[in-house]
């Protein structure tokens, strides 16, 4: 679904963080095509987005680009939320460029509503939001 040779040290993390168990995939699939994919991963080496067995951070939410807008990624995110509370977990975190409206309307209306953080890194403005489960 993603370029993983243009983004080979992205993949090669993800391979590693999948082998240590530090990342859950879910990936949404009609036959064989995957049509998104949503992760939860327990340690990000950053406070905001991580607290072992209290916070767990959603990672590379992500629909095929042909197939948005028909609730896939609702219901990608909405299985993270559930999986993150049957782990016993009780906040979830996620970081959000701040020029990506259609993620941020979506994590707003899941219940994302507090605001930990606004910065800026290489990809541009961002920001860190929580929601309590
Ligand atoms: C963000 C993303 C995962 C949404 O997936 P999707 O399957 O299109 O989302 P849904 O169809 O479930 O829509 C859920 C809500 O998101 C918002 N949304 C999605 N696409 C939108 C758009 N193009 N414009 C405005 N709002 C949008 C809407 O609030 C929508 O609810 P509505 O349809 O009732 O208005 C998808 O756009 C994507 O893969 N983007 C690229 C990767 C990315 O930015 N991931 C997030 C990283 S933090």
């Amino acid at each position: 679904m993603w370029d993983i040779e243009r983004h080979a040290d992205l993949a090669n993390r993800f391979r590693r963080e999948l082998e240590d168990g530090n990342r859950v995939t879910y990936l949404c699939r009609d036959g064989e095509t995957v049509c998104g994919e949503v992760s939860l991963i327990q340690n990000m080496d950053d406070p905001d987005y991580t607290v072992p067995g209290k916070r767990l951070y959603v990672s590379h939410l992500m629909v095929r680009r042909d197939l948005c807008r028909r609730g896939i990624g609702r219901a990608l995110l909405r299985h993270a939320i559930e999986t993150a509370r049957e782990w016993g977990y009780a906040e979830l975190s996620v970081g959000v460029d701040l020029d990506n409206f259609p993620a941020l309307m979506l994590y707003w209306q899941e219940g994302f509503d507090n605001i930990l953080y606004i910065g800026e890194d290489d990809g541009g403005r961002f920001v860190k939001l929580l929601k309590r489960l």
